[in-house]
């Protein structure tokens, strides 16, 4: 790991909310107390498409305990500033767009009376049609004009089609990805307190500060009139982004009209269709290369939903547009609206869905070819970002396949896939092992910090960050600890406060990467002054000294690299050849994403990726029902994550990589890039232990069963 001169950076130190966390000190949302809370349910609509004609709310007004039913037809008006996301609006329209839209609520002053009360609102609609099943032959399919993250929806560079026409090997092949369910530890909490001069906000959040500007713009508010508390969030992978998401804003309603703090606290399964999930693809991939290996040609074409209500278009052939080299590429999202919840970002929105395609095409190509897949994806090295021309800051992919080869022991595998080489057998169980590439762009945005020196010689250091349980409270510590030049221990520091500025959200793997550069700036200037009035002989005053610093213009100012994070993920999987059972034995992941400030917390980080991306390859299924509308699972017994029994040995390599994109401290995000390829590895192994191709995910029991018994 890089380490600084004090070493505090780049040490694998214990996480500062540690011991707070496993003995309950740390307050989440939902444990704030307040005198007088109540606590607001909200109503699901049981169509998928229609209007709400009538609310009959006589019985749960006749529960004790309750308070008052909200609907559209008088719930307050909300503003709607540019930009808000239509999810906000709740209780604006009797129209219904999804099943499970949010079309009334129950207060009541306490959670299982405003529960009870919620099952007894009685809903008269007026249904239509619905459309919920997206499909590659769907008439409403168009191509947007931006995907998410201001991708282009469609992009090529040079024609495709001649090119694929005269490459001497092409792979021509249909991928899909499921629907996935965010589910955090903690579910989506937060607690409204209106009091004279504005909302305070206890809220599950990823972005303190841009929800206070979210929620001030919905309630007519200045943003420093809300203030968003979110001192510990229980995982969020996208889904506590508040600014579109309904729940805070519907606690901050019913807290307005009751004139007394309110509580939401989701259920497990009111998360399913209210907070957003991974849209299922459907994803065409052609692979054009000469004998040689070189690709000539790259064409990806992903199809994808969004809802009624907002357009929402995952970026699935984004990172397509810049892992490999090829003299012409061509990368076209299409996107249609079904009556379904609005997808949103869930750890790497598009590159997750979009690098399993790639790589698996890239194992089809390689196996076509006859050739290993490492030595393949080397050969389609870019030194260059292929869309853009400009050079890397860093780019260690080539590093990261070579150090995994070695670690990994992949030279006993064999050259080539599919067919190539007979699949190993140990017993009654087929090995197989795959690799694949990871890939995600490096983001970071402007923010602002300060650092105060106190006179009894410890620093107070505060920024709107928050650590969804990334680690990045650590993190920005030994930052912050650094650049003062003190030991972490003469630090405390505050995260989880929009009052303490503008900051960039926890989102898009930028938050470490965003927050450390003010924070690095503050503590630094502040170092200098205080080194500055020590030679002068000046003591520090009683109020102490405070430094504020916003780092918009100085990572404005630093330059055009391309910025991009690579890994390669390797893995070796066990397929009972009875039963079908697949067991990943191991998975090795080798990373480089610039500077590793926690190697401890960035380790546990990556492990998370590698099982979420096992969740991907072989378990996580989120599927609506045609008839009804609905998510067919909604809770954890059905909707399956990979638990702890299911991970075999995992073991995660961070290269010490120095990237030259002005950083202070170096730093790149990791938090996505730990997950994207790892779906395609697995399902990599798993095609060569079975000696069948794998193209859809999740790859189910069922489907290996099918593979087996087709030998
Ligand atoms: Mo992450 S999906 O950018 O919160």
């Amino acid at each position: 790991m890089s380490a600084t001169a004090t070493g505090i950076v780049g040490a694998g130190i214990e996480r500062a909310d540690g011991v707070d966390k496993v003995t309950g000190a740390a307050r989440y949302s939902f444990e704030r107390r307040f005198p007088d809370l109540a606590y607001v349910v909200p109503v699901q609509s049981t169509i998928a498409r229609g209007r709400v004609v009538r609310v009959e709310s006589e019985r749960a007004l006749a529960e004790s305990g309750v308070l008052a039913v909200l609907d559209a037809s008088c719930a307050p008006r909300l503003e709607r500033p540019e930009g808000t996301h239509p999810e906000l609006l709740v209780l604006q329209s009797d129209r219904v767009a999804y099943r499970g839209q949010i079309v009334a609520a129950v207060v009541a002053t306490t959670l299982d009376a405003a529960r009870e009360a919620a099952g007894l609102v009685e809903i008269e609609y007026e249904a239509e049609p619905h459309d919920v099943i997206l499909r590659a032959d769907h008439p409403g399919l168009y191509v947007p004009e931006n995907a998410n993250a201001g991708v282009p929806g469609a992009w090529s560079d040079g024609d495709v089609a001649p090119a694929l026409a005269r490459a001497a090997v092409i792979v021509d092949e249909t991928y899909t990805t499921a629907i996935e369910h965010h589910n955090p530890m903690e579910p989506h909490a937060a607690t409204a307190v209106w009091e004279h001069d504005g909302l305070t906000l206890h809220n599950a959040d990823q972005g303190p500060y841009m929800t206070a500007v979210a929620v001030a713009g919905l309630f007519g508010l200045r943003p420093e009139q809300v203030r968003v508390v979110s001192e510990y969030v229980g995982g969020g992978f996208g889904s506590k982004a508040t600014m579109s998401r309904p729940p805070a804003v519907l606690a901050a309603m019913a807290a307005r009209v009751l004139g007394r703090p309110v509580k939401i606290a989701l259920t497990r399964q009111q998360l399913f269709a209210l907070i957003s999930y991974r849209p299922p693809s459907i994803q065409r991939v052609r692979l054009g290369a000469a004998a040689d290996g070189r690709l000539v040609a790259i064409d990806h074409e992903a199809i994808t939903q969004t809802s009624r209500i907002h357009e929402y278009v995952d970026q699935i052939g984004a990172s397509t547009r810049v892992v490999y080299a090829a003299p012409c590429r061509r990368v076209v999202h299409r996107v249609v609206r079904l009556d379904v919840p609005t997808p949103g970002f869930m750890r790497g929105p598009g590159h997750a869905s979009g690098m399993f395609a790639l790589e698996v095409a890239v194992d089809e190509l390689a196996a076509r070819l006859g050739i290993d897949p490492i030595a393949l994806r080397i050969a389609n090295d870019t030194a260059v970002e292929p869309y853009s021309g400009r050079e890397f800051s860093s780019r260690s992919l080539v590093e990261c396949l070579q150090t995994g080869a070695e670690r990994f022991g992949w030279m006993t595998r064999g050259a080539g896939s599919d067919g190539a080489d007979a699949p190993r057998r140990e017993g009654r169980h087929l090995i197989g092992t795959g690799v694949a590439a990871a890939h995600h762009p490096d983001y970071r945005f402007g923010s602002t910090a300060r650092a105060r020196a106190l006179p009894d010689g410890r620093f107070a250091v505060e920024i709107a960050a928050s650590d969804i349980g990334t680690g990045a409270r650590t993190a920005l510590l030994q930052v912050a600890a650094d650049a003062l030049g003190v030991d972490p221990d003469r630090v405390a520091l505050t995260i989880g406060h929009s009052a303490s500025g503008q900051a960039m959200m926890a989102g898009g793997s930028m938050g470490t990467s965003s927050w450390s550069w003010p924070v690095d700036m503050a503590c630094r200037e502040l170092a200098r002054r205080l080194g500055a009035r020590a030679d002068a002989g000046e003591a520090i005053p009683p109020e102490g000294i405070e430094v504020r610093a916003d780092s918009a213009e100085a990572v404005q100012a630093a330059g055009s690299l391309a910025r991009h994070t690579f890994g390669a993920h390797f893995a070796e999987v066990a397929v009972d050849a009875r039963t079908g059972e697949v067991r990943v034995r191991r998975m090795l992941g080798v990373f480089a994403a610039g500077t590793i400030v926690n190697a401890r917390t960035a380790r546990s980080q990556f492990y998370g990726g590698m099982i979420m991306a096992h969740g991907q390859a072989l378990l996580e299924r989120g599927e609506i029902d045609p008839a009804d509308g609905d998510f067919v699972v909604h809770d954890l017994a059905s909707y399956h994550v990979p638990a702890n029994a299911d991970i075999g040995h995992l073991e995660v390599v961070m290269l010490d990589e120095r990237d030259r994109s002005g950083h202070p401290v170096g730093v790149k995000g990791i938090g996505e890039l730990a997950m994207m390829g790892g779906a395609a590895a697995i399902a990599n192994a798993l095609s060569q232990a079975v000696g069948h191709r794998f193209r859809d995910v999740p790859i189910r029991i069922e489907d290996v069963r099918s593979a087996l018994r087709r030998q």
